[in-house]
């Protein structure tokens, strides 16, 4: 029986077998420094000549990354050790000496990288995020399952469209033609009448040819139904739900959130209320009409180009200074040191350019909202910014929503939508409402956005057979990842991402 790194504090000074594979190496006269890695973590591992014997040092001085090992040895407490724990090897076995690998410590493209997404995986950061992954799975199931939610399977091959026809996947099923979901949210519905509160957790599709950070073309969703549920109460789901997830994850996974640099500070935060925003007062704050606590949404990207102007002189001007140094003619040490911090001067002053150029779009597209229109990536982020926790939008103009969203009473040019907008530029997580109850509203409704009536008879069966008020949403799993441990690109929250222009490893 061997043993799992995660698990070293409970051998401290006992002896152990750990296997796994070498992520890293440094040889030098007399003992071999591996970073060994066995999926459950990474931990130190010294080869020590005097120790091991000549043999072994000279068949451990032949491996290479990624070789396959298994150590035996003594569990050391040392502090300064990555893990806390360092590993003094007596014997070794090798299983494979591996190739040289592709993936070096130095940088790599990002298409590279997903080129080799199946090597990619065995990253360190990559690793954490999927152990984050993992955890906010497990955290999802807690939650509803402790509320009594029945987790049910949706089909994946559908015979209708759920949010527009422009982002179907179609396929042929047995000579007619299917769709793979693209949401289970109305079986969902179905569901719900059968057990009073139910979640979905699976694979949804959308054809959407859109290569950006935020979108899969395959992703998995969490869509919870319930019966007798209205927006308020919906939004108060969400809200209880996201601060369980959230929470139960800070919780488990600290180690791993800080391999990937998150502020986790900013997570635990979130504790505090969410904001509540109509559609039409979140566009006035984005507009700048209205203020938030002397908070205007125009004036904070305003200050913040203000700032990073400052930022670049400031950086630009601490470069001179020691590129200066350096000419001066310094010790090594002392040229690497400035030298490094020059690289990062220059890389903040690259990301404060950036920003240059990206907020004066934003302010002008924030400015120039019109009422009516769908948000945009900026406009999510220039109206969070506003806040420090997540922010609601509710009471949606109908024409942009989906057909089954209830109309608001007494003004049916609004519907009961509501998306959840994550803080810090992640914009959109969540998206649900309160759905229609009438089934003459969901018909003439299921006409203007064109949809085939035949279709929707089981649907409509939902309103003809005891229909109540019901509510519901859905949760992006990659979108939560993305968010949780602050990462830009959705490619890194999946183990092999599906989206437009990538099918493949
Ligand atoms: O807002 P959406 O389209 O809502 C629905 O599908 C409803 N049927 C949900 C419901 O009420 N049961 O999608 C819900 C969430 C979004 O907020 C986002 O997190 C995620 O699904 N999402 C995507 N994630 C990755 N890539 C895409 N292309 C996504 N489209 C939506
Ligand atoms: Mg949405």
């Amino acid at each position: 029986m061997h043993q799992y790194i995660r698990d070293l504090a409970t051998h401290v000074d006992q002896s152990v077998t750990l296997k796994g594979w070498v992520a890293n190496m440094r040889v030098s006269k007399t003992n071999i420094f591996i970073v060994l890695r066995d999926g459950s973590g990474f931990c130190q591992a010294v080869v020590s000549q005097d120790v091991v014997g000549d043999d072994a040092f000279e068949q451990a001085k032949r491996l290479t990354q990624e070789s396959a090992i298994s150590l035996q040895g003594n569990v050391v407490a040392d502090e300064r050790q990555m893990g806390g724990y360092e590993l003094q090897v007596t014997s070794l076995e090798i299983y494979h000496v591996a190739d040289e690998y592709p993936i070096s410590n130095k940088e790599h493209g990002t298409r590279f990288l997903a080129d080799q997404r199946h090597l990619w995986l065995r990253s360190r950061r990559q690793w954490a995020i999927m152990q984050v992954r993992n955890a906010i799975i497990v955290a999802i199931h807690d939650f509803f399952q402790g509320r009594g939610f029945v987790q049910m399977d949706s089909p994946i091959f559908t015979g209708n469209a759920v949010e527009g026809t422009t982002t179907l996947f179609e396929t042929d099923y047995f000579g007619e033609p299917a769709y793979l979901a693209q949401s289970g949210q109305l079986y969902g519905e179905a569901m719900a009448m059968a057990q009073g509160a139910i979640y979905t957790f699976g694979p949804t599709f959308r054809a959407e040819k859109s290569d950006t950070p935020r979108h899969l073309s395959e992703f998995w969703m969490i869509e919870p139904e319930m019966a007798f549920y209205d927006l308020e109460m919906n939004m108060d789901l969400i809200e209880d739900f996201i601060k369980s997830v959230v929470a139960q994850v800070v919780n488990r996974c600290r180690p791993q959130l800080e391999m990937l640099d998150r502020d986790i500070e900013k997570l635990e935060k979130i504790s505090k209320d969410f904001i509540r925003l109509s559609y039409d007062d979140a566009i006035a704050i984005l507009k700048g009409e209205k203020e938030i606590n002397g908070r205007n949404a125009i004036k904070i990207q305003e200050e913040e180009m203000a700032f990073a102007k400052m930022q670049i002189e400031k950086n630009n001007t601490e470069i001179a200074e020691r590129e200066a140094t350096i000419k001066g003619g310094v010790k090594k040490g002392v040229r690497k040191h400035n030298e490094t911090r020059i690289l990062q001067l220059r890389k903040e002053i690259s990301d404060y350019e950036e920003a240059l150029r990206n907020l004066p779009k934003w302010i002008e597209s924030a400015k120039n909202f019109t009422h009516g229109d769908d948000f945009g990536n900026s406009d999510e982020t220039v109206l969070t910014k506003v806040f420090d926790a997540p922010v609601f939008v509710y009471n949606w103009p109908a024409p942009i929503k989906a057909f089954y969203m209830k109309e608001v009473d007494g003004d049916p040019r609004y519907v009961k939508g509501v998306d959840l907008l994550a803080p810090d530029g992640h914009g959109e997580i969540v998206g649900g409402s309160e759905r229609e109850t009438s089934i003459e509203v969901l018909e003439r409704k299921i006409k203007e956005h064109d949809l085939p009536m035949e279709a929707f008879q089981w649907y409509l069966d939902l309103r003809r057979y005891g229909s109540v008020p019901h509510a519901g949403f859905g949760l992006g799993l990659e979108r939560l990842v993305r968010w949780i441990c602050d990462i830009h690109h959705l490619r890194e929250t999946i183990p092999f991402p599906r989206r437009y222009g990538r099918l493949r490893p």
